[in-house]
């Protein structure tokens, strides 16, 4: 098992990353990334699933995976529930760092700053484009806390589906977006013996720096 472990290497010859390619700000080249990520990863790769790592009150780090579903000038947008663990982990620390790994374009691209919830009203407008099992499913899962067995789950789903058997649901308080407001972009591209390219942008005031770090 450790020798096969050990053994296990891919080389990247893809493709590289030069200065001369990349823009002066990272968010035209976020988009080229995920625009070639759409187009190129075949399912089951979902080119809009990211890493998103938190922190606890104690300093600890949590990270799951989770969809970005939205991307403006101001930030990267996710959807959850205010009142899961990752919710806890933003209330008492606001800052999280997203990874996105597009494999078969040997590419994978680091986001960190703070973190901000959404309007309810913009929670509200995705939410309700949402099947209506997801949009009953955010009302019937108490997210991140322990319960009994699925047979709990169930019974959940099927007093709210009876809730709303009449009405249409209504995004709850409890879920929403939250806005990554990125004060560091990084892309890596892979290359050859482990000599990757990495540009790095870091957000100066109201302005972004690029660096080259060593792989
Ligand atoms: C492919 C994939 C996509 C996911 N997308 C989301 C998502 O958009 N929102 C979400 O709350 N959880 C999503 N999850 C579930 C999370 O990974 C996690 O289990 C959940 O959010 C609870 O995390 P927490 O206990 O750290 O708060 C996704 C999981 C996978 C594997």
């Amino acid at each position: 098992m450790t020798q096969a472990l050990a053994d296990m290497r891919r080389d990247y010859t893809r493709d590289g990353l030069s200065e001369a390619h990349a823009p002066s700000e990272p968010f035209a080249l976020f988009r080229q990334w995920f625009a070639d990520a759409v187009s190129t990863e075949q399912a089951p790769v979902e080119a809009n699933a990211m890493t998103l790592a938190t922190v606890d009150e104690d300093g600890r780090p949590h990270c799951r995976i989770l969809l970005l579903k939205g991307l403006d000038a101001q930030g990267f947008t996710f959807f959850t529930n205010y009142q899961s663990a990752k919710g806890e982990q933003l209330a008492a620390r606001p800052f999280a760092a997203m990874t996105f790994f597009w494999p078969t374009l040997e590419r994978q691209v680091r986001i960190e700053g703070r973190v901000v919830k959404v309007s309810h009203e913009e929670s509200d407008a995705y939410y309700q484009v949402r099947p209506l099992g997801s949009r009953l499913g955010a009302w019937a899962s108490p997210q991140s806390k322990v319960i009994r067995d699925r047979e709990e789950l169930q019974a959940l789903l099927k007093a709210t589906e009876e809730r709303f058997s009449d009405t249409r649901p209504d995004c709850p308080e409890h879920w929403g977006g939250y806005r990554l407001l990125p004060e560091r972009i990084e892309f890596w591209q892979g290359r050859s013996s482990r000599l990757h390219d990495r540009l790095n942008y870091r957000l100066q005031g109201t302005d972004w720096t690029r660096e080259r770090l060593a792989p």
